[in-house]
């Protein structure tokens, strides 16, 4: 019996049905359906070849040697390299500097290697454009304004390229199949057709992937489980910095996170982030913490400004910028009660540099301390650095790697660095344990 050649799947959940609903039968969302390709009809088991299982002990471990393109806190994220045959999606919103890293990238390769660059988006005199602003020669890069993924993939079988790189996903198309590109269908068909190519020849393929507005890689799961690798660069498009940051890798680790800046000569490495983001810090203006935050598997310092001022409205202001808003209000909620900072007729501004955005709750301390600084007009002392969450009871609780913040403190020669009580063990010198926001304020504000 042959197998059905399409199924309807939902953009939401993934959830596949033969028939078309308006409403997902799984997940409940609306006009949510794609028809998507289904492979092949099942074998029965008697068909099937017999193919015997390995033993684990048995399977030899193999080295990849990584494809390395000069940019190293690039090829840490991709750790250490791009490995023959893997398939590596890069996501980001549009205009962040998607296409700026891979035609860096590509030029980074080793003389005598080749780069197939295949731009949907754009056409060669925009990529001899781009490539110009960034002084790439591009002698060893070939680009092909091709989105119908059996050609590309023709010509990629073609020219033997050590790097094959597809931008964007979006665009790809896969010929027979209806539905239009940048679908659902066609992304996934696209990608596993790319898949294919990539384990059979062993050339590594890059694609670049949007983010939608719900903050997906066109359309949720389907792409992340089916690549090698997912990295993803973020930040602030108005803002210099970028952060690409690793969601999966097959290859190495999900920890690493690199800082880049985009620059007008395209994205360069920033190699010690804590000094960047420090670097125009005003010590003696009251308002400005320095808090030390993991990304990744590194500590980077970075300050943190608030703004305190009275308010000319019946509801006053809070607006974080980097910070979540929810735990702003919280913040304070707690200054006020625990803390004597009553705020209740003030505007409350916090801002981190940079455009980073801080999620983790060992920000708390730092921004708690901005607030009361720029509230009281009283400077934090210049050699003070801060991390820990603030309960509601205006205590300071412990936060995961405080002894990696610590050692990231001393390396910028910060002095004293206030950290949660529990943390203490009285052997690293400098730290200063506090058990609240009091403490804190008594230990950290001139
Ligand atoms: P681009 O790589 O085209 O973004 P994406 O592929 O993710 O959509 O980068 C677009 C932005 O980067 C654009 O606004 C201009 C800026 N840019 C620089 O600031 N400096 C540069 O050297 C380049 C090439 C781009
Ligand atoms: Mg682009």
């Amino acid at each position: 019996m042959p197998g059905r050649r399409t199924a309807f799947v939902c953009r939401e959940c993934g959830h596949s049905t033969p028939k078309w609903a308006g409403r997902c039968p799984d997940c409940g969302s609306w006009d949510s359906l794609q028809e998507s390709r289904v492979s092949g009809g099942s074998r029965g088991a008697g068909d099937a070849a017999l193919i015997e299982p390995v033993r684990l002990g048995d399977v030899q471990s193999i080295d990849y040697s990584r494809v390395r393109f000069g940019l190293p806190e690039v090829e840490r994220v991709f750790g250490g390299g791009l490995v023959p045959g893997s398939l590596c999606l890069l996501g980001g919103d549009p205009g962040i500097g998607k296409s700026t890293l891979l035609i860096q990238i590509a030029n980074g390769l080793r003389d005598g290697d080749s780069v197939l660059y295949v731009s949907g988006e754009e056409s060669p005199h925009q990529l001899r454009l781009r490539a110009n602003r960034l002084d790439i020669a591009g002698r060893n890069i070939s680009v092909l304004p091709e989105v119908e993924v059996d050609s590309v993939i023709a010509a990629a079988e073609k020219m033997r390229p050590n790097l094959l790189i597809v931008d964007s996903i979006q665009t790809a198309r896969v010929d027979d199949l209806g539905s239009v590109p940048g679908s659902m269908a066609q992304v996934r068909e696209s990608a596993n057709k790319l898949l294919r190519y990539a384990k059979e020849s062993h050339v590594p393929v890059l694609i670049a992937g949007h983010v939608t507005k719900e903050g997906n890689i066109a359309g949720p799961r389907t792409l992340e489980h089916l690549v090698d690798a997912v990295m993803y660069l973020e930040g602030e498009s108005r803002s210099a910095y970028r952060l690409l940051r690793t969601v999966k890798n097959r290859f190495g680790s999900t920890n690493e996170v690199a800082v880049l800046a985009m620059t007008g000569t395209g994205l360069a490495e920033v190699p010690n982030p804590s000094s960047v983001f420090l670097s125009e810090r005003s010590e003696s203006a009251p308002g400005s913490a320095v808090a030390i935050t993991i990304e990744g598997s590194r500590a980077i310092m970075v300050e943190v400004q608030a703004l305190v001022s009275r308010t000319v409205y019946s509801l006053p202001k809070r607006l974080a910028t980097g910070y979540d808003s929810n735990r702003l209000t919280m913040m304070v909620a707690v200054l006020g009660k625990r803390a004597g900072a009553s705020l209740f007729d003030q505007d409350v501004y916090v801002n981190v540099v940079g455009g980073l955005r801080l999620s983790e709750p060992a920000v708390d301390l730092p921004v708690a301390l901005a607030i009361a600084s720029s509230l009281r007009g009283r400077r934090i002392k210049p050699d003070v650095a801060a991390f820990g969450e603030i309960g509601l009871v205006g205590e300071v609780r412990s936060v995961s790697q405080g002894e990696r913040r610590l050692e990231e403190a001393i390396r910028m020669n910060f002095g004293t660095c206030l950290i949660p009580k529990s943390l203490a063990d009285g052997s690293t010198n400098g730290a200063v344990a506090v058990h609240d926001l009091n403490e804190a304020f008594e230990a950290g504000l001139d």
